[in-house]
């Protein structure tokens, strides 16, 4: 009798064990009378959690007859059991051999043993790895089902599904590690990736969840092996010369190298740090500069609409036009203000990567890559613009005199402020460039060398990398980014509002395409000049002298 109960079982077993491993992609398993738990769970009802059978059908654990039972039977039991677990049709019988809660705690841990007893060697690897000994602040340990679904047993980085795949280990590691997550989305690779590109490294690529302590010699992230690992991908445009991975290597293999991996400041004093230092003093920065310009375009808009009806009348009665900008001054205006919107709309959608605009703008740029192209193309255009602005200047083939601050403009800003907030009636007279004019020009001066600067080191990182730590490139970017911003909001309070919204030359002062400015405006703007142009043209009415006025 007992002989034949066991054929019949050996033989059941087989009959099931091979039609689920002939089963060509099965939506559902094949179901024979006596197959276990998937007789009832293979039906499409989601209180019995159908999507569980589903993937555990597709998975590798299903074609390599690791069956529910494997897995979901309390600890303990004879082979009797296991064959009436396996054959029962009744739900309360099947479910007395089945543990009552598989994702409790104490089961977590069970699951080390459960899954390692299958899988030997990543048991053994995983009990020496940084993982194996962790402790969670609830004081329950590290299980393999934190890290790989077990009815869908994926391979763990090939396979979409696995919730280790790039992009999914952000979720699964990011659940226990929220601090390393949210450092990591702040690096140039974190922002790159919620923006679409592909190619940056996440979780698993530095880290490969059974890894080793860092300490240990082996381990990827040992400070003598991690130069290799940025090497990998950054590698190749660098191993003309010395060789790649030693320049990581000696830039990498310090204590502190993962904080800077991981965007955290590895420079800090005390309760401060460098990048605190730069974040709050930018902050500030931003928030005076914008905060006073705003007030003044303000008051500006307040004061002219006050009279505007007047004015208006006179103004555009007034047809006359005066030159004031050379060609040259015109084309470089032109090739600086459309560079420097582009690398505002390129560079400021990577600083800020989660904005729905960030997204569309990447779109509609073609791409990460092509995003990248268009800054870096516009960063030329930007640059080659300013060394031709400076280059006269340089060679002394032009005096800078228009645009030097003076003792006037010191006095001009006193008295105009005033005049805006009603201390005086006696609106400064202005010459070519009033004193925030200048100011603006010279703050983008400063503006521009901070950006380009920052800007050359963070492109050419890969070579520089020998050259300088990788701390300061993480400033870098900072400072980069910041001070974008603030160009950014000061041309839009100050700089669009007197060329654009400034009532005096609404809907636009149109000297920068035409060189030609309004007469009635300049009487208001910039009477000084208007002086001079008069001046001259009484004295000789056949030289324009103002070409030679930029
Ligand atoms: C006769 C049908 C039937 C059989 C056979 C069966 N189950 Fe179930 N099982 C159910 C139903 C229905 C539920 C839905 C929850 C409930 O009503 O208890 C369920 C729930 C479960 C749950 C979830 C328990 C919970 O509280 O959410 C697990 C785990 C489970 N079954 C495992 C198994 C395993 C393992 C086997 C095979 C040894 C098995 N079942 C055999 C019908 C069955
Ligand atoms: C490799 C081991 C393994 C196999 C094989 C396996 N399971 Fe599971 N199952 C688990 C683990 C572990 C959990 C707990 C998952 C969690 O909470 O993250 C689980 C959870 C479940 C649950 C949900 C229980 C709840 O309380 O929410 C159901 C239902 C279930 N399994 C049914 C099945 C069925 C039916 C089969 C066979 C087709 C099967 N499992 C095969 C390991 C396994
Ligand atoms: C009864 C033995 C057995 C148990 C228990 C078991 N596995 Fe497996 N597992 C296998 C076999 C056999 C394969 C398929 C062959 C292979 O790829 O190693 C597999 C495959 C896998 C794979 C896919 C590997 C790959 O590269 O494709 C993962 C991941 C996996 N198992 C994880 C687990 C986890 C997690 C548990 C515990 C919840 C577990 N296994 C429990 C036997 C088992
Ligand atoms: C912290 C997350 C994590 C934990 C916990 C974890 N693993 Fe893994 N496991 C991974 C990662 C990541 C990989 C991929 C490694 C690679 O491909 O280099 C992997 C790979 C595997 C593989 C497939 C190896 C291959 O070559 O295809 C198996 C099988 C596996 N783990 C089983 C287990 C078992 C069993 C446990 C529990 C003892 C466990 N894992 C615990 C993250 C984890
Ligand atoms: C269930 C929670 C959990 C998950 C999921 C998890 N970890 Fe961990 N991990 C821990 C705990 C707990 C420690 C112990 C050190 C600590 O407290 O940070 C640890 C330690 C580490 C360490 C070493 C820290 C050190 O101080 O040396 C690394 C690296 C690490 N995990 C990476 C990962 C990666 C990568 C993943 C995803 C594949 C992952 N972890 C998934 C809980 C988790
Ligand atoms: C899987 C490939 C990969 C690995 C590994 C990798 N990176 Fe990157 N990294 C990228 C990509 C892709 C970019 C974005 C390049 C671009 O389009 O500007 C990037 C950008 C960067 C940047 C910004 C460059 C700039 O223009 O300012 C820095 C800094 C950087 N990586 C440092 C590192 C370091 C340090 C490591 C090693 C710990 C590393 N990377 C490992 C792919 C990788
Ligand atoms: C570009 C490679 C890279 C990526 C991507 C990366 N890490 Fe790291 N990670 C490192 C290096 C290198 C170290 C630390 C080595 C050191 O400190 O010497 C580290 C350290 C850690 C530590 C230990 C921190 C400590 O206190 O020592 C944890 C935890 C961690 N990473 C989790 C993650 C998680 C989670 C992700 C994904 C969100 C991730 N890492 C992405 C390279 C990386």
């Amino acid at each position: 009798m007992k002989k034949i109960a066991r054929t019949l079982f050996i033989l059941s077993a087989f009959i099931f064990f091979s039609s689920i491993c002939s089963a060509e992609a099965p939506d559902h398993v094949a179901i024979t009378n006596d197959t276990d738990c998937q007789n009832c769970h293979h039906q499409k009802k989601k209180e019995i959690r159908h999507d569980f059978v589903k993937s555990w059908t597709e998975s590798a654990h299903s074609s390599s007859g690791v069956t529910c039972i494997k897995c979901h039977l309390k600890k303990g039991l004879g082979q009797a059991d296991f064959y009436k677990a396996f054959v029962s049709q009744k739900k309360d019988e099947a479910h007395s051999f089945v543990v009552k809660n598989p994702g409790s705690q104490e089961m977590r841990a069970d699951f080390i043993d459960i899954c390692g007893g299958c899988h030997r060697d990543k048991l053994s690897e995983f009990k020496s790895s940084v993982h194996g000994n962790a402790r969670l602040k609830n004081g329950r340990g590290v299980s393999c089902i934190d890290c790989h679904d077990p009815h869908r047993a994926a391979a763990p980085t090939s396979d979409k599904s696995s919730k280790l795949y790039k992009g999914e280990d952000l979720k699964t590691c990011g659940k226990c590690h929220k601090d390393m997550l949210a450092s990591y989305m702040n690096t140039f690779h974190g922002k790159q990736l919620t923006l679409g590109n592909s190619l940056v490294p996440t979780c698993n690529y530095c880290h490969i969840g059974h890894e080793p302590p860092k300490e240990n010699p082996d381990s990827v992230l040992h400070a003598n092996n991690v130069g290799n690992l940025c090497a990998g991908c950054h590698g190749d445009s660098i191993t003309g010369g010395i060789g790649a991975d030693s320049m990581m290597i000696h830039n990498l293999n310090k204590e502190s190298t993962g904080k800077v991996i991981h965007y955290q400041d590895p420079v800090s004093f005390g309760p401060f740090s460098i990048a605190s230092f730069i974040n709050s003093s930018y902050f500030v920065l931003v928030i005076g500069v914008v905060g006073f310009f705003t007030l003044l375009s303000t008051r500006d808009y307040m004061k002219k609409t006050k009279g505007a009806s007047r004015r208006r009348k006179t103004g555009e009665s007034d047809k006359r036009m005066v030159k004031r900008f050379s060609l040259s001054w015109r084309l470089q205006h032109l090739f600086w203000a459309s560079s420097f919107i582009l690398l505002a709309i390129s560079g400021l959608s990577l600083k800020y990567p989660d904005s729905i605009m960030s997204g569309i703008i990447v779109k509609v740029m073609g791409g990460m890559a092509m995003r990248s192209s268009i800054h870096r193309v516009a960063a030329l255009v930007f640059i080659i613009t300013a060394i031709v602005h400076v280059t006269p200047y340089i060679l002394k083939l032009k005096s800078p005199r228009n645009m030097l601050l003076a003792k006037k403009d010191f006095l001009d800003a006193l008295l105009h402020v005033s005049y805006l907030f009603d201390r005086t009636d006696k609106m400064p007279l202005m010459g070519r460039y009033a004193w925030y004019q200048k100011l603006e020009y010279w703050a983008s001066v400063i503006g521009a060398c901070i950006v380009i600067s920052t800007g050359i080191l963070m492109w050419g990182f890969e070579p520089f990398i020998k050259l300088v730590p990788l701390p300061l490139l993480h400033y870098a970017q900072m400072i980069h980014g910041w001070e974008a911003v603030l160009a950014v909001l000061v041309i839009l309070v100050h700089h669009l509002y007197h060329t654009v919204l400034n009532p005096v030359v609404f809907p636009m002062d149109f000297s920068w395409l035409t060189g030609k400015t309004r007469y009635a405006v300049m009487e208001h703007e910039h009477p000084l000049e208007l002086m001079d142009i008069e001046g001259d043209k009484s004295n000789n009415p056949h030289t324009d002298k103002l070409e030679t006025l930029d």
